[in-house]
């Protein structure tokens, strides 16, 4: 069993937004096999006369997630927390994150903690550290205590001997002290600290940090001189929310061509089933619900292979009379066919630019399935397609995203950031949450480069990343299983 600490600062209302991404990001992508996670969001302040206090609703939300929360009732101090936190502990192992701290992919502790409980001479393992790599153990690298902060607020995998070796965290002192001063006693202790190899290449390779203390407007523990927002901060506010009034839904991912470049990736077997007239309704109720009537385009894959097409225009054309667009390739004789009394009947305007009378073709953007994450690029902003600025959300039979392909990039990727609550797209934080969370996963408008070019691969005439090759051959292991060869 191993207890994850989340340790945040209720200080500010908009720290919740940072809290709340760090929590999401940990929840889907932290798993340790062989062992079982329990959950903890603490607080390492408390309510203080001077700052804003935002501990019910961060609690509200951390709950809403499943997390048990305690809150510190004593002064605020990160030391003073962290002997709160170990004495409290009742699994031999903790893995220690603050609250800016993004998960960006997943992180499987099982190995190391393994490791850590097999070996008594370890203390702890690092998962962001850029400096002070000595040498090796066991497929880790280990970090030199002397010339690296041994603890402090960066996320490890922390075994508690190293509390009852290296003594409690130093509570007072400036700022920096207490993670100096227990640095100087882990030479002595003769335990070790090991870092995850990935981080040796690149610190930021599993978080990425979100803020910087200093950015935390009234911070209680600080004069009001250093109390100043920094660029990190500004950064993770863009405004994420539907702007466009447009839906896009993907009824079935089948398609009769394979083009290049697809950007819903159709020339792969689909991962997402097509929608149902319920998957349908169920998405009227709830714009209803919200009062938003958007325009809805109705798409895929090829919209005309579902053989509910028309039952699914007549439940469109409730929501949003007159303001329905199909969007067909129009390639098979029966596409046109259907296409032919749609247009007699005026159930929704065919796009006419879409149509592929001669089949399959080549589309220039081809930097869809480049993920800027596999590069380093943690951080990027969403391209013009996002449905703050101009495309739909995108809508299927697995629930709805902000980016017109997000439905498609979820498919394929398995990143479960696909929502079944639409209200949920038009909630800032979660917004936010999910727009990052994927637009790091597509190279869309970020010009690629040579290197990136030449690290990635043509699968199915398309370049693609290896986050999106490993993706790509998964599914065709998949559908290999289940359809052996004859
Ligand atoms: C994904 S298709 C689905 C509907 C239908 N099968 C079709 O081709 O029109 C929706 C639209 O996205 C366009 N599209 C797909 N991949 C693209 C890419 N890489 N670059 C630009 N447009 C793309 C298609 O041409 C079409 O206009
Ligand atoms: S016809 Fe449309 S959905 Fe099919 S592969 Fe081409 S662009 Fe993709
Ligand atoms: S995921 Fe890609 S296409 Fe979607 S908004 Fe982000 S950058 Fe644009």
């Amino acid at each position: 069993m191993i207890t994850v600490v989340i340790t945040t600062w209720p200080n500010h209302p908009r720290r919740v937004s940072y809290c709340e991404q760090t929590l999401r990001s940990l929840q889907r992508n932290l798993s340790a096999t062989g062992h079982e996670l329990r959950w903890l969001l603490s607080a390492e302040s408390q309510a203080a006369e001077d700052a804003p206090w935002s501990g019910p609703m961060l609690q509200e939300r951390a709950e809403r997630l499943g997390l048990q929360v305690q809150w510190r009732d004593a002064p605020p101090s990160l030391p003073g927390h962290l002997n709160d936190i170990v004495r409290s502990l009742t699994t031999p192992l903790w893995f220690y994150v603050q609250d800016d701290w993004e998960l960006i992919r997943p992180l499987d502790l099982g190995p190391a903690a393994d490791l850590l409980l097999a070996r008594d001479e370890l203390g702890g393992v690092r998962f962001w550290a850029n400096t002070g790599y000595v040498g090796q153990f066991e497929g880790f690298a280990v970090v030199d205590p002397a010339a690296a902060w041994s603890y402090g607020d960066n996320p490890a995998l922390w075994h508690r001997r190293f509390f009852e070796r290296v003594g409690p965290f130093d509570v007072g002192g400036w700022f920096g002290h207490h993670e100096e001063a227990a640095s100087a006693r882990w030479g002595t202790s003769g335990l070790c600290v090991l870092a995850d190899p990935a981080v040796q290449r690149h610190a930021a390779h599993y978080f990425f940090h979100l803020g910087e203390m200093s950015s935390i407007p009234g911070d209680v523990r600080f004069g009001h001189g250093e109390r100043r927002r920094d660029a990190a901060w500004q950064r993770i506010e863009p405004d994420c929310v539907p702007k466009t009034n447009a839906a896009e839904w993907h009824i079935t991912y089948r398609c009769d061509l394979a083009c290049t470049n697809c950007n819903r990736l159709c020339f792969l077997p689909p991962t997402t089933p097509d929608m149902t007239l319920e998957d349908a309704r169920d998405f009227v109720r709830q714009a209803k619900d919200l009062n938003w009537s958007p325009e809805l385009a109705i798409l895929g894959g090829e919209p005309t292979l579902h053989r509910d097409l028309f039952e699914l225009l007549a439940i469109a054309n409730e929501l949003s009379p007159g303001r329905v667009t199909i969007w067909s390739n129009g390639f098979r004789a029966d596409a046109r066919r259907q296409l032919d009394r749609i247009r007699s009947e005026g159930l929704a305007q065919i796009c006419e630019g879409t149509l592929k009378p001669s089949g399959s073709i080549i589309h220039p953007q081809n930097d869809f399935f480049i993920a800027p994450m596999d590069f380093n690029v943690p951080e990027r902003t969403p391209c013009f397609l996002h449905c703050r600025s101009g495309c739909g959300v995108s809508v299927d039979s697995g629930g709805y995203t902000l980016c017109p392909l997000g439905g498609a990039i979820d498919s394929v990727l398995d990143t479960k950031l696909r929502t079944r609550r639409l209200a949920d797209l038009f909630d800032p934080v979660f917004a936010q949450y999910q727009t990052r969370a994927m637009c790091r996963l597509c190279g869309h408008e970020l010009h690629i480069d040579s290197l990136r070019i030449s690290q990635s691969q043509v699968l199915h005439g398309s370049l693609m990343s290896p986050t999106w090759q490993q993706a790509v051959h998964r599914i065709h292991k998949c559908r290999q299983q289940r359809e052996p060869s004859p």
